[in-house]
């Protein structure tokens, strides 16, 4: 039974790595931040079955002794400060957890277990003020976000521990992937959310920031098999993961109020308090690479995206009102 480690266990795509690792008879240890209040809600349903550990990015020697513990075979390395608005108004905090960070955790792997394989949580941000349309493994980087440059700092530490020390280290720079447990602040969640609350005559408006920003936005549960299938690779390397469509936030709108038989016009209001002081305006992938060499392909399309957590967000207010 191989074990895997994930950090970022409690986000949305620790839960469904979880799942999947499960699936595949995995023993799964999960590192958690502490907190005085427990944030395991969507990974509730799974606590018996995983090995829950404390630790934190911020703290090299917790990272040590959980390696030295559970000598993984496995790390997906998941945590992160993931919010692109809040990099601006913590941008050190950002910085050390979703750049050094990385650092912290494969200084870990290099002294302590070095042959473990090491799953880099890369990001589609990092292309920001796109330099080639569609982004692909070798476009330029150009952050538009101390977000986008913390992960970049992650991809290329990343990249240079497999050059140096020849660790199993790889990166995957996903695009936007969404699913019903996305956080609430997250556009795609907030519209779903806002829209089946409308529906439900528990709100009146959405208020949101720029709708022309366009993102290529895919389901999580099927880009955690694309980080899995990159640790069963015969050799280390970097994948952009992607659906290779791109649609604008109005278009989402439109999709998500649709769905609910509503006219989004009528109920979102542009508030400028949500634009960003910089703005990242078009993402599209090229996931030709992954689809060749790890035979991954993206099962859940735009449409199908939307419907799933329209539907669950009604399911899950409807529920809270009974
Ligand atoms: P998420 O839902 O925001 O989850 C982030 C996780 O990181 C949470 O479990 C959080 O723990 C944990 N964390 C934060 N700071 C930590 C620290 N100092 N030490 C240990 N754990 C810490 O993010 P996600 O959407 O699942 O994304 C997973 C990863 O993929 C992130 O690195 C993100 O930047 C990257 N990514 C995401 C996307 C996307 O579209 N979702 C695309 C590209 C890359 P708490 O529960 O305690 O807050
Ligand atoms: N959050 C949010 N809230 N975004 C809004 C809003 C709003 O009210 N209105 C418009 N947007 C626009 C943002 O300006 C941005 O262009 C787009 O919607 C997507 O925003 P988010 O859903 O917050 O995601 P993101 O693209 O900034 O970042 C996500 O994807 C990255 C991969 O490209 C995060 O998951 C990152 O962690 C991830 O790396």
């Amino acid at each position: 039974m191989p074990t895997a480690l994930i950090t970022g266990i409690t986000g949305q795509d620790g839960s469904y790595l979880a799942e999947l690792l499960l699936s595949k008879n995995y023993k799964v240890i999960g590192m958690v931040r502490r907190s005085s209040t427990l944030t395991f809600e969507r990974i509730q349903h799974l606590q018996d079955d995983i090995e829950i550990i404390q630790g934190d990015l911020h703290d090299q020697s917790s990272l040590m002794d959980l390696l030295e513990q559970h000598k993984p075979d496995e790390i997906y390395n998941l945590a992160a400060q993931s919010f692109v608005p809040t990099s601006w108004n913590q941008p050190v905090l950002t910085g050390e957890v979703t750049g050094l960070g990385v650092t912290r955790m494969l200084e870990a792997v290099r002294l302590i277990s070095p042959k473990t394989r090491f799953y880099q949580a890369s990001s589609s941000e990092m292309f920001g003020k796109v330099r080639e349309v569609p982004q692909r493994e070798t476009t330029p980087f150009y952050p538009r976000s101390p977000y986008g440059v913390a992960k970049m700092y992650g991809h290329w530490i990343t990249v240079n521990y497999r050059e140096s020390y020849n660790l199993f280290s790889v990166s995957g720079i996903l695009f936007n992937h969404e699913s019903p447990r996305r956080g609430l602040e997250f556009v795609t969640r907030k519209i779903t959310y806002g829209a089946a609350r409308i529906k439900l005559g528990l709100a009146k408006e959405l208020r949101l920031g720029n709708l022309e920003a366009r993102r290529d936005w895919g389901f999580a549960g099927d880009y955690v098999e694309a980080m899995w299938r990159m640790l069963q690779a015969d050799q280390p390397d970097d994948f952009v993961v992607g659906t290779g469509e791109t649609h604008s936030v109005r278009e989402f709108c439109e999709k998500a109020f649709g769905h609910l038989g509503m006219d989004y016009e009528q109920y979102v209001v542009v508030d400028p308090r949500f634009y960003r002081p910089a703005e990242v305006d078009l993402l599209v992938s090229d996931p030709s690479h992954a689809k060749n060499v790890l035979g991954w392909q993206p099962q859940v399309n735009f449409e199908g995206l939307v419907r799933m957590m329209v539907e669950a967000d009604i399911k899950r207010l409807g529920k809270e009102i009974a």
